[in-house]
């Protein structure tokens, strides 16, 4: 069986797994991208009722999403992939809905945010069910942390909606 191009010498697993965890890695790749990329576009865009708590905040999570994307990326290439992590290919490559671009009050963002960071987390759940289900407990485990550090992403925005 002639060797997948994307993949490199080095597999921890065999072809079949590998070319699974390293999809994984890649959807999950660019759907960070995109949720980070939305989320700066909230930090410079927003306006209004606490405005500074606010724009602080998105970029607090945009900084941790970029570790997340710097962890997705490694972990797919140290499996022997390759890791597709520009703009473009994330932009094409993104399951997450669009930002909404002409977005400017506060509540707006914090709601547009919500509800991609909900979205975005239930995919890194199933993400760790199909890690586990590859038999790589070590993706499952980067997966773990995230899941855990979007709970409390989404507790920070929930809690900064209005009564
Ligand atoms: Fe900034």
């Amino acid at each position: 069986m002639s060797k997948h191009p994307a993949l490199l010498e080095h597999e921890l697993f065999n072809e079949k797994t590998t070319i699974e965890l390293v999809a994984l890695l890649n959807q999950s790749l660019a759907d960070t991208l995109d949720l980070a990329y939305q989320t700066k576009q909230a930090h410079w865009n927003v306006k209004g009722p606490n405005f500074y708590g606010l724009h602080l905040l998105f970029d607090q999570l945009y900084i941790q999403l970029g570790t997340t994307v710097d962890d997705m990326a490694e972990r797919a290439v140290a499996l022997g992939g390759q890791a597709l992590g520009t703009i473009r290919a994330a932009g094409s490559a993104s399951h997450l809905e669009e930002y909404p671009l002409d977005a400017k009050q506060s509540m707006v963002h914090v709601n547009a945010l919500i509800d991609r960071y909900s979205d975005y987390t239930s995919r890194v759940r199933h993400a760790i069910r199909k890690a586990e289900k590859l038999g790589d407990q070590d993706t499952a485990d980067l997966y773990t942390s995230v899941s855990r550090a979007m709970d409390k992403a989404l507790w920070m925005l929930t809690a900064s909606q209005d009564a």
